[in-house]
């Protein structure tokens, strides 16, 4: 990744997300007073896919940060588990479901092993995680969505990102290499949209 502000680059392995929901620095030099990508609403390209009858239960929200698509999805009805790696984003993001009464299984997990989740999964969305994640990293993130997957054809989505902070534009090339095993048992299919930050 590259910090466009300070103009140099950085691995995305250095920004600390836990701190920066803790409302501390993500890495030096990096003065952020919330995190960007957190709208208040969900991420125009995630309602667009809703709406286009894309997903369907049940949802994992790869990477859910604090929540919001998770909440979004299961106030329409979807059955939703969010996780995320930052314990803070775990505990907002369960606080912003108690406080609209919306019923979200959140679980802290690692994406590169998944181990506390089952298969299950029918769509995963994934907004703005696998950019964060460096080669090797995204490689491990793929046989852990592959393992929790479920074999029914289905659809998986990756609403790509463009965050001017962090340049977190993701080739849909080293998606599709990443990500062609799960593809080739799951009919899964990456769908990129712009987002707002
Ligand atoms: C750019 S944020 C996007 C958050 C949310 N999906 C959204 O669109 O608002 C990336 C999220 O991925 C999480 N994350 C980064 N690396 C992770 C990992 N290895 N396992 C699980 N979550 C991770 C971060 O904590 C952060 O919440």
């Amino acid at each position: 990744m590259q910090d466009r502000s300070q103009g140099r680059a950085f691995a995305p392995e250095d920004f600390d997300f836990e701190a920066l929901y803790q409302g501390k620095a993500p890495m030096d030099g990096v003065k952020l007073d919330r995190a960007p990508w957190d709208i208040g609403e969900p991420q125009p390209a995630v309602v667009a896919l809703e709406e286009g009858g894309q997903l369907c239960s049940e949802i994992l929200d790869a990477g859910c940060g604090l929540g919001e698509h998770a909440i979004f999805l299961a106030e329409r009805g979807y059955r939703v588990t969010g996780f995320d790696a930052a314990p803070s984003a775990i505990a907002q993001a369960r606080e912003r479901a108690a406080a609209r009464d919306v019923d979200v299984d959140f679980v802290l997990a690692d994406a590169t092993r998944l181990a506390e989740l089952e298969q299950r999964f029918t769509t995963v969305l994934d907004s703005a995680l696998y950019h964060c994640l460096g080669d090797q990293q995204r490689t491990d993130y793929a046989a852990a969505l592959y393992r929790v997957t479920s074999r029914a054809p289905n659809c998986t989505c990756s609403a790509s990102p463009t965050l001017p902070r962090l340049a977190c534009g993701c080739p849909t090339k080293s998606v599709r290499t990443t990500c062609a095993p799960i593809w080739e048992r799951t009919g899964i299919s990456a769908i990129s949209g712009s987002r707002a930050t």
